[in-house]
């Protein structure tokens, strides 16, 4: 059967744009989709670095500015792979034209923003994602579906991190390519919105809305010398953030990240405590789920450590044979998958900008009680 085609704009070929062009290129040799995206265009502002990507990942054709990108009548999807602050202006113009939008997460600098984005594609009855990848390890998935099946019963405890040490030296700039997580201009906030960001959309997922948050962060190093002034400027971003947060669900919560864990590269966990079981799951040994079930016999009883690649794991049986594993770049392939079935299906797939927005309020939440020293409730998404 011919595949319906449908032409992709990528915006950005960072470390993202890689992620998603290898989901494009790659999801229909492993997925039975009517749909099949076609590497059209890359945009990128250093033509010279946009074509030599384009040459390398199969694009069509290269454009230096999204404007022009977005104007093509032969673009039907548009991917945000840039900076934080400019997925909102190009989500608008994006929406204006009619196209889908995929948007990397966060998905704007602060809730406000993120609403204009959200009012703007369902304006559009646009489709649209937020790339929340982690969602689609198939571990987190397997979580999802045994909290949905109700195994663990009540949930008491939701506890999750994020650690990382890259910024630790006092020498290392801010701003500019590779280092616009550091300027609060571009990236909106630090730890809390690149990181954080994550483990709170995995947690609305697996375990509903959250009402209010008490947060601490930390700058530890104050000034840095930006990269594109060459002059030492102030830190905007938080370095470090922790928070406690109630559920609605009446469970309990602790979130921390940081980028000063010295020994810690990626290493996002979270364990989930019921009444009846337990979960946990480390980004560092994806393919794992830990299970505790108190229902078990007595003797044997113990933490179970599940291996996610038996066919009937979520995913897995599109991949290899059962003990085989896979990894990271498939959390993208998964997502621009199950994109595409939603369009197949008229059932659009999660999470979209209205799931995004829920995880920009509550980013939004921890910003101010970290500043104000309270507890602060999180706004809640409002009924379409
Ligand atoms: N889902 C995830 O796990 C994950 C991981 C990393 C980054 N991200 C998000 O992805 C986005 C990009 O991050 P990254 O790590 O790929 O960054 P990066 O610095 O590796 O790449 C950014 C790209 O955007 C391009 N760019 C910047 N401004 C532009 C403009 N005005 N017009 C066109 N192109 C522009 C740059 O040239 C570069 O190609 C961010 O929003 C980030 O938070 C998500």
């Amino acid at each position: 059967m011919s595949k319906k085609k449908l032409n992709v704009g990528i915006i950005g070929y960072g470390f993202m744009g890689r992620t998603h062009s290898n989901a494009f290129r790659t999801v229909n040799n492993f997925f039975d989709l009517e749909y099949e995206p076609v590497l059209k265009a890359v945009c990128a502002r250093d033509g010279a670095k946009a074509k030599a990507f384009a040459a390398q990942w199969g694009y069509e054709s290269v454009e230096t500015d999204w404007k022009k990108l977005i104007a093509r009548k032969d673009i039907d999807l548009i991917d945000i792979a840039s900076p934080n602050n400019t997925h909102a202006e190009i989500a608008f113009a994006a929406a204006a034209a009619g196209k889908m939008i995929l948007c990397e997460k966060p998905l704007a600098m602060n809730g406000a923003q993120a609403e204009a984005m959200v009012k703007a594609v369902e304006k559009a009855k646009t489709p649209n994602m937020v790339w929340y990848n982690y969602r689609r390890v198939p571990a987190v998935t397997l979580a999802k579906q045994l909290i949905g099946e109700g195994r663990l019963g009540r949930i008491f405890h939701y506890r999750a991190k994020f650690l990382q040490d890259w910024t630790i030296s006092k020498d290392l700039p801010q701003g500019g390519a590779g280092l616009w997580r550091l300027d609060a201009k571009v990236a909106g906030s630090g730890v809390t919105g690149d990181l954080l960001a994550h483990c709170i959309d995995t947690a609305l997922w697996l375990n509903g809305s959250i009402d209010k948050v008490t947060a601490m962060t930390e700058t530890f190093v104050k000034e840095r010398k930006h990269t594109l002034t060459g002059k030492v400027e102030k830190v905007g971003i938080d370095d470090a953030s922790a928070f406690l947060a109630r559920f609605s669900n009446g469970s309990l919560a602790t979130f921390e990240s940081t980028r000063y864990a010295r020994g810690h590269k990626a290493l996002y966990t979270f364990e989930i405590n019921g009444e009846h079981a337990s979960i946990f799951w480390d980004l560092h040994d994806l393919h794992r789920l830990q299970y505790f079930d108190h229902r078990d016999e007595g003797l044997t009883r113990g933490w179970r450590s599940l291996h996610i690649t038996d066919s009937d794991h979520p995913y897995m049986k599109n991949w290899w044979v059962p003990g085989l594993q896979i990894g990271y770049e498939h959390t993208f392939i998964h997502q621009v998958a199950d994109f595409l079935r939603g369009l197949q299906d008229g059932a659009p797939a999660g999470p979209s900008f209205r799931d995004g927005l829920a995880t920009d309020y509550v980013t939004d939440a921890v910003l101010k009680s970290a500043k104000s020293g309270r507890w602060e409730k999180v706004k809640q998404l409002r009924k379409r």
